[in-house]
């Protein structure tokens, strides 16, 4: 494939946020995950050193927390301070240990160095619980919500700047789901409060590809909003945990950024795109498995919906398909850096996380190192590229679809503080090594590969078992026209400085 760009035609700068990641009280992402006080790796605070040191390398920008639908029946004003009771979470029927709360969050993402981003309980809440939160976290000393934070023994303010009013409140499995004209209204409401709180907040709103619902929630509170949320998981396994296999997996990657191109259009029809930027604040190419848990059946069993959660802990399963897909979709993060902000991978620890944790230490599966490809080795200028001669490759969907697709996926970036280039390119094809040939004009003159594979489409890594990880090459010296091999089923970054 021969490619061509230009140094001065710009997409945009990508935001550091785009690599962006979401925890949940979700069988072990907290509890057993990030914090584990009972853990001999675990710090005076009880997080988990290795999980934290992990998330660093990453330089995890933002942490979206609580939920997700645990958030729309969860009252955080029971889970600060010193008189805790454990809580029965109503959306993972499930009891929460409520030794994790506000605090201890904010104490987190002070460890990692990353901004908090909290998602409000818009289920069973109100505007005014909401707005009290935003008191707790970002008022100096002013009222009762301020002075009980200093009393809990944090003087300084935790200065949550990104919220988002409700989680998937259009969804008939969340707690508390509306209709649109009542979410519009809850929003602008909770909105209203907010800003009367704290006017440097950047909120979100709960939304989704759907025109109807959102132009509703836009007409109604668009003059209050900063982002638009929206989520997706490409493999739905939620209730079947029926992996796509490498070929549909990437048949997933076909037309991959359909909902950020439909939101755009509707931000763009109503004159918001300047003003409105999406937060793709849930996404993965894997369902999380909690099968029947938002079934209401008579009699129905934790054998049921409880026990099977563990399943998402298979490593053997986190394989090059995950990673292959997770670098496609980045790519087009980045090639639509414009309008899309902010993105939270969900989640980061278990789960269907990049982040294993085990009694011993963790595992970095093969997400991971996408993720450290991305944020250590990319340019975060996003240039303009076009290409000639792209392979193409047949694949069937998991719905029996015939598609010819992009062998290639590709985005060209160089650095806002120095010269050079960086091209992240994915060779989606299972079998077939590829080439490019560089473009022309660029300053640099050294060239290095950084290559994300495994020995297999099925490589994976797991407890003393390590089949994926970044391996340097160093192809020599740039020359026009120069071109570079990229192995079948590999996420390459080629550097040319
Ligand atoms: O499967 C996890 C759930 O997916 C999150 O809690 C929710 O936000 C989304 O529907």
């Amino acid at each position: 494939m021969k490619l061509h760009t230009n140094l001065n035609r710009v997409i945009g700068i990508r935001s550091q946020m785009l690599y962006g990641h979401f925890i949940e009280h979700f069988h072990r992402q907290i509890y057993g995950g990030v914090y584990d006080p009972g853990s001999p790796l675990a710090d005076e605070d009880g997080f988990r050193t290795d999980v934290i040191e992990a998330m660093k390398k990453i330089k995890v920008p933002i942490l979206r927390w609580p939920g997700g639908c645990f958030v729309s029946s969860y009252h955080w004003k029971a889970a600060v301070g010193k008189e805790r009771q454990p809580f029965f979470d109503k959306a993972w029927r499930v009891e929460d240990p409520n030794t994790f709360g506000t605090d201890e969050y904010i104490r987190l993402c002070r460890k990692i160095g990353c901004e908090p981003y909290i998602c409000t309980n818009a289920g069973t809440g109100t505007a005014e619980e909401m707005s009290d939160w935003v008191e707790y976290c970002n008022l100096r000393e002013e009222g009762r919500y301020a002075r009980w934070r200093i009393a809990n023994g944090y003087e300084e303010p935790h200065k949550v700047r990104y919220w988002s009013i409700g989680n998937e409140n259009y969804g008939y499995w969340e707690i508390g789901a509306k209709p649109s004209g009542e979410w519009g209204r809850l929003v602008k409401e909770s909105a209203k409060m907010i800003k009367h709180v704290d006017p440097t907040t950047e909120l979100s709103a709960a939304a989704l590809t759907d025109i109807h619902w959102n132009l509703e929630l836009l007409e109604e509170s668009g003059d209050f909003l900063d982002w638009i949320s929206i989520h997706e998981y490409w493999d739905g396994i939620h209730q079947t945990n029926d992996y796509a296999d490498y070929e549909q997996v990437m048949a997933y990657t076909h037309d991959i950024g359909h909902s950020i191109r439909e939101v755009r259009g509707l931000l763009e029809a109503l004159k918001l795109e300047k003003k409105i930027r999406i937060a793709f604040d849930e996404w993965n190419l894997r369902g999380w498995y909690h099968p029947n848990v938002h079934t209401v059946r008579q009699g129905i069993t934790k054998e049921e919906y409880l026990y099977p959660r563990d399943k998402n802990d298979d490593n053997t399963e986190y394989t090059m398909a995950d990673a292959v897909f997770t670098a496609c979709f980045l790519n087009e993060l980045n090639r639509n850096c414009d309008i899309v902000g902010m993105a939270n991978f969900a989640p980061i620890v278990n789960t269907r996380g990049c982040i294993f944790t085990h009694s011993e230490g963790i595992v970095l599966r093969s997400t991971y190192h996408v993720f450290d490809l991305y944020v250590n080795y990319l340019g975060d200028v996003v240039l303009d590229t076009w290409s000639e001669e792209m392979p193409t490759l047949e694949v069937t969907s998991k719905k029996g679809e015939k598609l010819v697709i992009d062998a290639l996926d590709l985005v060209v970036t160089k650095w806002s503080d120095r010269p050079g280039i960086a091209l992240a390119v994915v060779n989606k094809d299972p079998d077939r090594t590829h080439s490019i040939t560089l473009p022309l004009e660029v300053s640099g003159s050294r060239v290095m590969k950084y290559t994300v594979r495994g020995n297999s489409i099925e490589s994976y890594n797991d407890v003393d078992h390590e089949e994926v990880r970044i391996e340097k090459t160093e192809p020599g010296m740039y020359e026009e026209g120069m071109e570079i091999m990229l192995e079948a089923h590999s996420i390459n970054v080629i550097q040319i400085v």
